[in-house]
């Protein structure tokens, strides 16, 4: 499914450029977005989308699963426009419960395959605008210190040796970490699954509310093995940080990073211009000037050279349909809070 991607990309549009006509700004209204990805990358989108339309926004930033609570809780008046980016399965849980609107926009014929899939299994209410796949980083500086071994599968990173040594997100409210946990379930099987999770638990310091803050606290040193998103952790190693990222020896999962309109918009043409606007090969190209090494989902936006190679990495076949739908999500994260969350070490 990745293969060619990449290839496909490379020289599409090399013109990309993040200037954006300045003819449009004039007084046109208000959104309020909810953006899921890194605030480095939601600022200057926000600027390039103020630009391009005159429509002010209002953004705020929280993570996959925070949202979707907050979309939820606020579906008899809402708040929110639009939810931009956040791992798709609460996206599609958000789709099934009826609290995002279907739509079509015209840039959807510009989109890679797996974009318009998350569409297609939506009925219309949620769409991909980015890929990435999941993996771990180590601290090189701490690992050398501590004398381990690097870990290059999931099962190293049950090592006795890395008691405290490993930081990950709270499934919870990240869509990185519920990524993990239904990672670890397709490659291993659920009763297997389960009893790995509970022995990773012993090694965790701290089950942080974003996902990618174990990358940043990797780079920091604050702890050895961080379990994000790849993207995230390159995100570090570009600006220098004694990080390694790896890609599971037993194959891994991935995101397709979404965005919804949200039922009940009060600003429904707004929210449609902020929705053709993300699907844009020019807006698209933002991710990476932001140093977001996603994958982007429209077909002429360069993929930036920095991103991990999609096509290179054992990607597991996914099930985003199951793993995204209502039942299966609250059932596995209930799971995980009577099984693992609280378990003495
Ligand atoms: C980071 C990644 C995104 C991902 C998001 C999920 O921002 O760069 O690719 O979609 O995390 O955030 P969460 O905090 O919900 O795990």
């Amino acid at each position: 499914m990745w293969f060619g991607l990449r290839a496909a990309a490379i020289g599409a549009t090399s013109a990309v450029t993040l200037l954006v006509s300045a003819g449009g700004a004039s007084a046109q209204g208000q959104i309020t977005v909810y953006c899921s990805v890194q605030e480095e990358w939601c600022r200057p989108m926000v600027d390039a989308f103020e630009k391009e339309t005159g429509i002010k926004v209002a953004m705020t930033r929280k993570s996959s699963g925070e949202t979707y609570a907050q979309i939820k809780a606020e579906a008899a008046n809402p708040k929110g426009d639009i939810w931009w980016g956040g791992t798709g399965d609460p996206h599609m849980q958000a789709a099934e419960e009826g609290l995002s609107e279907e739509y079509k926009s015209p840039a959807m014929a510009q989109l890679h395959d797996w974009a318009v899939r998350q569409w297609t299994q939506s009925k219309g209410r949620t769409v991909g605008i980015y890929s990435g796949a999941l993996g771990f980083a180590y601290n090189t500086k701490q690992l050398a210190q501590k004398g381990l071994a690097a870990p290059k599968c999931w099962a190293d990173l049950l090592s006795p040796k890395l008691k405290d040594e490993v930081q990950v997100a709270d499934p919870n409210s990240s869509g990185t970490a519920y990524t993990l946990l239904a990672t670890i379930v397709q490659i291993m099987g659920e009763d297997k699954g389960f009893d790995y999770l509970k022995a990773l638990h012993k090694n965790i310091n701290q089950y942080t509310k974003s996902g990618a803050a174990p990358a940043k606290a990797t780079s920091l040193g604050e702890t050895t093995v961080g379990i994000t998103f790849m993207h995230d952790q390159v995100t570090m190693i570009v600006d220098g940080a004694p990080m390694k990222a790896v890609a599971p020896c037993e194959g891994t999962g991935y995101e397709i990073g979404s965005m919804s309109i949200i039922k009940g918009t009060k600003n429904l043409e707004g929210a449609k211009k902020w929705y053709d606007f993300a699907l844009s090969a020019k807006a698209q190209a933002i991710g990476g000037q932001a140093k977001s090494f996603q994958v982007p989902s429209n077909k002429s936006t360069p993929i930036p050279p920095e991103s991990p190679n999609l096509a290179e990495i054992k990607l597991i076949d996914f099930d985003f349909a199951k793993y995204g739908s209502s039942a299966e999500r609250k059932r596995l994260l209930a799971k995980w809070d009577a099984e693992v969350k609280n378990l003495p070490k």
